[in-house]
């Protein structure tokens, strides 16, 4: 390949990660299966590998993911909290262990051999065995202090038994959700017309982030512990001794564990996992083979993300084959066209697949799916079953490659690409799919969570031409409920009470619900409490939303775009005369905001605070912080090794001050 098409294929790259890893790790709702993820990784590695001289840092290959939301303190882990390697092949795995053999200059090596679970990783901190923290791995550095609903969790002990207790130990697990209970809750919500979760491992992600104390207390939520950070004094070596002691102390370990020597006895330990983890209570997507004894493992070290002392053998989804009859054409509800595949039904883990996501065009082109071949479907984690490839040798003598439709399939209109995306879109907002997709999204439960206007009840009241847009929600009357199908006096006054009950929503939930191109729940969150209200974020520049944290040119652009188009300025006068009144985040009262309208940049190293405890303190008082020194830049917090943003505001005439002076200026 040439420079030029490398380097357009790892921005590409970048770009789709980044994207996938926002909706794994913050939103719990991956749309992609692991194995696809973990592909597009490899690729882009790869890509890296060969083009040495390009930037790296900027790539999510140089760092995990991030699951921090807001609502929650963040807090540092005093060691970082890794990602694992991972491999699906015994050549690789193979060669891994000849990695190690070779770093320490040994034959055999002593390895264990765990359940991989796929749950959400956690950090808990005990002083003294008593547990003082919980937090999520965040960036790996920092994460979400999630204690208050860790404490939910029965099997997790607040203290640990026995005499015996280090000073400080943080041990690491993952939080996960069993089975049955995940079925139990999807059952209450279908019965309550509610939207379903996916998998476990997302629901578990969901509980252990909400805000709702009582709806945590709820949801049974799991631990096992495997892992350790930091921990003063040392009282293991090795990782059996820690797993005893982890036993010893009462604390939940995972319930099958191999000591083994050597490649081939570490891999046939991974087979006979791969066999016997359907009887395991926690979902388990593959196996960890660490290093045992801790010096070898300190001898081998670490690169930027993950351990050079173990690495996880996922299993990869099941998969089955299937003839692929028809293709058709499904219209989100910002027009995207989604290519889906309509196969022969086939039993796949568990459940009846006819339908798959050929996900877009491109994709469709690069796997070249055509109407009659026989193609592998696979279903991870019980996401969405996708098209992985295309049999080859079965393909039928005559047959044509897809051809696209140049019209979109719900409205007719002319489909247009737009530059740097890959998605082909239908452009007319009034498209009946769109419409449907609109509506569907402000009803759901990342948004102004309405129970009981789902995908079927919204469907028979866009065919009936009942609603048109999100606004008609809030005009609809008792007559119109009674007629639609399954609906009864019950269910007609439930629906209104909770549309009504939508008027009070928080404010981050309707900027969502509105369906503004690039902006998810984390980018509502952030507007929502940097502007307080949609009129003032209707009236924002694109220079002023670029100063918001988290809001980068592209979603400043989406968000001009959308409210400088007549329409949309309609339907959300029309949601507020409705008497829609949103709850904006609280913000500080006159008093306290002496940093009103003053907008404040903070670098380097403080002495005493963290940057995001100075930025919380600015912000208390109303002050607003911003990533890079601009002339609307009022005031430099600068600290210990301040460069570049030092030297910018010095020739901008800046008013540069430290720690000390930016605490006695909020106690003002
Ligand atoms: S050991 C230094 N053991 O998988 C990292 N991790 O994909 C040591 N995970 O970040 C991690 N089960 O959150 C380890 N038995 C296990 C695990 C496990 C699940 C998670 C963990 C890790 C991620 C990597």
């Amino acid at each position: 390949m040439s420079k030029a098409s490398d380097l357009k294929r790892i921005e590409q790259l970048r770009a789709e990660i980044r994207r996938h890893d926002e909706l794994y790790y913050r939103n719990a709702e991956p749309e992609i299966s692991d194995f696809d993820y973990d592909g597009l990784k490899r690729e882009l590695a790869d890509l890296e590998a060969a083009n040495p001289e390009l930037p790296m840092e900027a790539s999510p290959t140089q760092a995990v993911g991030d699951d921090r939301v807001e609502g929650f303190e963040s807090y540092r882990h005093r060691l970082p909290m890794q990602s694992l390697d991972n491999t699906y092949s015994k050549d690789e795995f193979v060669a891994f262990v000849a990695r190690v053999e070779k770093g320490l200059e040994i034959e055999n090596a002593h390895f264990t051999v765990e359940p991989k679970i796929d749950g959400v990783a956690v950090s808990l901190t005990y002083e003294q065995g008593e547990l003082v923290r919980a937090v999520t791995r965040g960036n790996g550095i920092e994460g979400d202090d999630v204690t208050a609903n860790a404490r939910f969790i029965e099997s997790l002990p607040g203290s640990l038994q026995g005499d015996f207790h280090p000073d400080l130990i943080e041990i690491r697990g993952e939080i996960f959700m069993h089975v049955e209970e995940f079925e139990r809750l999807n059952a209450e919500r279908r019965e309550a017309g509610l939207e379903q979760f996916k998998n476990p491992r997302n629901l578990a992600a969901g509980t252990i982030k909400m805000l709702d104390r009582e709806e945590v207390a709820k949801r049974k939520l799991d631990i096992v512990l495997y892992g350790l950070g930091d921990c003063r004094p040392a009282v293991v070596s090795s990782q059996i001794e820690y797993r005893k002691q982890l036993v010893l102390w009462g604390l939940p370990v995972v319930e099958r564990f191999w000591e083994v020597e050597g490649a081939e006895g570490a891999w046939s330990a991974v087979e006979e996992l791969d066999e016997v983890r359907g009887g395991f209570a926690f979902p388990t997507d593959g196996a960890v083979v660490k290093l045992d004894s801790f010096s070898q493992q300190d001898a081998l070290g670490a690169t930027s993300k993950a351990p050079r002392w173990a690495i996880a053998v996922k299993f990869a989804a099941e998969q089955a084959e299937t003839v692929l009859e028809r293709i058709t054409i499904q219209v989100g509800r910002t027009g995207t066209l989604t290519p889906v595949a309509e196969l022969q039904p086939v039993q796949l883990a568990g459940t009846t697949v006819s339908r798959a996501t050929l996900h877009n065009q491109e994709e469709m082109a690069r796997k070249d799916v055509r109407v009659g071949d026989t193609v592998v479907v696979e279903k991870a984690g019980e996401i969405i079953p996708a098209v992985v490839r295309v049999v080859l040798e079965k393909r039928p003598e005559e047959s044509a490659s897809f051809v696209f439709p140049e019209r979109c399939p719900a409205c007719g209109t002319e489909v247009s690409k737009i530059e740097g995306e890959v998605a082909v879109r239908c452009l007319n907002s009034e498209c009946p799919d769109q419409v449907r997709g609109r509506l569907e999204h402000f009803a759901s439960r990342q948004c102004l969570d309405i129970e009981g206007l789902g995908e079927a009840v919204v469907d028979q009241l866009v065919a009936r031409k009942i609603v048109s847009n999100i606004s008609d929600i809030y005009g609809l009357e008792y007559e119109d409920m009674l007629a639609l199908d399954k609906f009864a006096e019950k269910s007609a006054r439930n629906l209104l009470a909770a549309i009504e009950a939508s008027k009070g929503v928080e404010l981050w939930r309707l900027l969502h619900g509105l369906g503004i191109p690039q902006v998810g729940a984390s980018a509502a969150k952030d507007l929502a409490k940097a502007l307080g209200g949609v009129r003032e974020l209707s009236e924002a520049s694109v220079e002023r939303l670029v100063e918001i944290d988290g809001i980068g040119e592209k979603t400043a652009s989406g968000i001009v775009a959308y409210f400088g188009d007549e329409r949309n300025k309609t339907v959300v006068d029309a949601l507020f005369a409705a008497g829609m009144n949103p709850k904006a985040p609280e913000r500080p009262s006159e008093a306290d905001a002496i940093f009103a309208g003053k907008t404040f940049v903070i670098t380097g190293t403080l002495p005493t605070m963290k940057r995001d405890e100075a930025k919380a303190l600015v912000e208390s008082k109303g002050g607003k912080v911003a990533g890079s020194v601009s002339k609307k830049t009022d005031f430099l917090v600068a600290g210990e090794a301040a460069g570049s943003k030092l030297t910018k505001a010095e020739s901008l005439g800046v008013t540069v001050v430290d720690e000390a002076e930016l605490l006695k200026m909020s106690a003002d």
